[in-house]
């Protein structure tokens, strides 16, 4: 492409760190748009011939119905994606395919491309985390009364609903497909046309190639327009947390499919036995969600530093852009499909997450508020008395409730037969009425909101 200022080729250990071809083929359909559009952009502009623009779209769409059928050749001497395409136009019609690359570099088509596959990778991931709201939301419904222990410190704290639990995880992913959007309106502009670095002579028309490939307008400064990352670097970060919302929820499951839990049974479409040990059932697949969330914090990483430091305009650092986010984009579009199979199907145990909820003295703030409301007690008194209440309990090996009113008393004259409404579970989980509480009336007004929501969209 560029021999006529050079007497020697590349060594070969060039070729081989040059190219990028091995990863960036997966380019090859947002780069075919981005020349389609320019090659119409040119001709409407009288740059290049309607003959030649019409042979050029022509041999880009045959190119392209080669790529599906045979993949993409990987030729290291071609380096890239842009330039594999480039020289197999020109062997299918000749010279004109010389005047695609008119008012345009390879520079600003980088910067296209791969805004463009970024773009549709954040519409496949928000496709998915659609799905797994879906899935949470069915799941909350059906377990809106289902009581379980709620923890602090992974200590019984108070108890809770498993329909409020998984409609925690509901919001976390509202947050995650908010900040996909955001990054997605912020990618939205073209920087094609900023040729290498400076703009160009030719009288071309940015907007018309930025609405052809569906952009809502064209970048404002061309030394930017091919450097800028951000949008790579908004999406690794966005897929960053995202990941860590997944590796938290995979966490509670290989903590509640544990044999001292047994909150859940894992289905066995997405567990693993041991070759050894008959008895075994593991959580892989939810192991594996947890430990690509590192990976793909990784993949974020490493783009943040590559990008930190680099002078405007195009370095060839930039060429390093694309292995974190492909790797991420994989990893990420696993876990969140694993993680939706797993809450479609898993068995909650939720008799044994009652007997938990019963067990861990888990109503004693119950116990305290209720001093506070029908004996006028200060609430730190109140937390005093709870506590001896429930050293009692616990010395006689029972919980909290089947204590007798006589030993309760015994502790503080205030308690009468009143206070056993409040500490059954169900009444405990019943009063948490404030907006955003675990009552299962709150619960299902907000699943109810939540069903609308994505509905709507
Ligand atoms: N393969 C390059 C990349 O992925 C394309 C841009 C090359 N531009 C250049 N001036 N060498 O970044």
């Amino acid at each position: 492409m560029w021999g006529g200022r050079f007497a020697a080729g590349p060594a070969s250990v060039m070729r081989e760190i040059n190219a990028s071809i091995p990863f960036d083929k997966r380019l090859w359909k947002q780069d075919i748009a981005g020349s389609k559009a320019h090659v119409a952009m040119l001709a409407k502009q009288g740059i290049v011939a309607d003959g030649d623009a019409v042979a050029i779209s022509t041999g880009l769409d045959i190119i392209a119905a080669e790529y599906e059928a045979n993949g993409v050749p990987v030729n290291l001497d071609l380096e890239d994606i842009h330039m594999v395409t480039e020289s197999r136009l020109a062997e299918l019609i000749g010279p004109a395919a010389g005047r695609l690359h008119t008012a345009r570099s390879r520079n600003d088509q980088v910067a296209t491309d791969f805004r463009l596959w970024v773009r549709d990778a954040m519409d496949e991931v928000d496709a998915g985390l659609s799905a797994l709201q879906t899935a949470l939301v069915g799941r909350a419904q059906d377990n809106a009364d289902a009581v379980m222990p709620g923890f602090t410190h992974l200590q019984s704290a108070q108890p809770v609903t498993l329909g409020h639990h998984l409609m925690a995880y509901y919001e976390m992913v509202r947050r995650d497909r908010s900040r996909f959007a955001d990054a997605r309106a912020r990618l939205n502009e073209s920087p094609l046309g900023a040729a290498a670095l400076a703009g160009t002579g030719f009288p071309i028309d940015r907007h018309a190639t930025a609405a052809a490939l569906g952009f809502a307008k064209p970048t404002d400064n061309s030394l930017d327009s091919v450097s800028d990352r951000d949008f790579a670097l908004d999406y690794l970060m966005a897929a960053t947390q995202c990941s860590l919302h997944l590796s938290r929820l995979a966490e509670e499951f290989i903590i509640w499919a544990s044999q001292p839990f047994g909150f859940v049974s894992l289905p066995d479409a997405y567990s693993t036995g041991s070759s050894i040990m008959p008895q075994k059932r593991n959580p892989d697949a939810a192991e594996l969600v947890r430990g690509h969330a590192g990976r793909i914090a990784g993949c974020m990483n490493a783009l943040v530093i590559t990008m930190k430091g680099l002078p405007l305009a195009y370095s060839k650092d930039m060429q390093d852009d694309k292995p974190p986010v492909f790797e991420a984009h994989d990893l990420l579009g696993l876990s969140i499909a694993a993680m939706t199979g797993m809450i479609e199907t898993v068995t909650f145990r939720t008799d044994r997450m009652r007997a938990l909820a019963e067990s861990g003295h888990a109503t004693a703030t119950d116990l305290a508020d209720w001093l506070v409301r029908e004996a006028n007690v200060p609430f730190r008194e109140a937390h005093h008395i709870t506590g001896r209440a429930v050293k009692a309990a616990d010395y006689k090996g029972v919980s909290l409730p089947a204590l007798s009113l006589a030993e309760l008393q015994a502790i503080d004259p205030r308690i009468d037969e009143r206070l056993f409404a409040v500490l059954s579970i169900d009444a405990s989980v019943a009063s948490r009425v404030s907006h955003g509480g675990t009552a299962p009336a709150q619960v299902r007004e907000r699943i109810a909101q939540a069903r609308a929501a994505l509905e709507a969209k």
